[in-house]
């Protein structure tokens, strides 16, 4: 099965797909991808691989607004069938939302600047178009980091939060931790640093579930034991960067799934789910559910 909720990858995918009938696409998120699985009659599977983030296409097409270098609609939608755009987001969200999206999300120390400028720019004029956007954060950003655009930060974490990346993740990581199969191995591909915590975190939690009671008087064999084994980290080769800049930030993080049963949680304490915003920003979308909502279901196994 292939899973994307881009409905333009989709389409891609579906002319791939002829090319080997084994596959099955699906147009959704991989927060579910345990229920797609269901659905096809699937319970355990051998190897997920998540390559995270967004794509060239995504990047390259101006329409879709992920490029602060070119003028397209400020949209910065995966999955252009349902939520709210960038453009809608910013016309309403407050001050301290912007800022916190953007201080949160892109790292950014101007994150309070960039949110005033914002909401003040708004009231004459909306910011429709990407190029809007990048000049209005251009304007503010005063330090500019070698070889970076002032927008990249902010661009970035808008589109991690509209996306609801990180929640996405928290989720794929508790589904994958439920459908492994022992020896299945799980491969995630991230391109920044809040992704690859995440991922390298869940990894390490599930890799030696008894650290925090290590100084403790238990015996060895009542300790949790492992449910995942690290088959540790690749990072791009010369060759592979100046074959595809982009790959430049890629990280793979790859582990294999033990045969030892997942705690009654469902290994749902393993994924950190701390950096996740508590807004009710996306309520005004159509059909996006809220970030601190569903973390906290994240956290209770639902
Ligand atoms: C780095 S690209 C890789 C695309 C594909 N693997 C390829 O090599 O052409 C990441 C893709 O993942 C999709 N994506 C990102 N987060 C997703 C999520 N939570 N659920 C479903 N798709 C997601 C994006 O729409 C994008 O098409």
């Amino acid at each position: 099965m292939v899973l994307d909720k881009d409905p333009e990858a989709i389409a891609a995918a579906e002319v791939l797909r002829h090319e080997d009938g084994r596959v099955t696409v699906v147009h959704g998120g991989f927060a579910r991808m345990a229920e797609h699985l269901e659905e096809l009659g699937i319970t355990k599977v051998d190897g997920v691989l998540l390559d995270l983030g967004v794509s060239s296409p995504q990047i390259d097409d101006a329409g879709r607004g992920f490029s602060f270098m070119r003028e397209g609609p400020l949209d910065m939608r995966m999955d252009t069938s349902s939520g709210i755009t960038a453009a809608q987001w910013l016309a309403e969200a407050s001050v301290e939302e912007i800022k916190e999206v953007i201080a949160h999300y892109g790292e950014e120390r101007f994150a309070f600047q960039i949110a005033k400028a914002v909401v003040a720019r708004r009231e004459s004029r909306p910011l429709c178009t990407t190029l809007d956007l990048a000049e209005l954060v251009a304007s503010v950003v005063r330090t500019r980091e070698k070889g970076q655009h002032p927008a990249t930060r902010t661009f970035q974490a808008i589109r991690i939060y509209l996306n609801q990346e990180l929640e996405e993740l928290a989720h794929a990581l508790a589904a994958l931790l439920r459908i492994l199969a022992p020896g299945g191995r799980l491969s995630v591909i991230s391109f920044h640093s809040l992704e690859d915590r995440m991922v390298k975190q869940c990894i390490a939690a599930a890799a030696k579930p008894g650290a925090a009671q290590a100084r403790l008087p238990i015996p060895e064999k009542d300790m949790p034991q492992p449910i995942l084994k690290s088959l540790g980290r690749v990072l791009p080769n010369e060759a592979e960067v100046s074959g595809n800049v982009r790959a430049r930030s890629a990280v793979l993080r790859v582990a294999e799934r033990t045969t030892t049963p997942l705690p009654a949680d469902g290994g749902v304490s393993f994924v950190p789910v701390s950096g996740l915003i508590k807004t009710t920003a996306t309520k005004r979308g159509t059909g996006a559910r809220r970030p601190g909502r569903s973390a906290q279901s994240a956290r209770r196994g639902s």
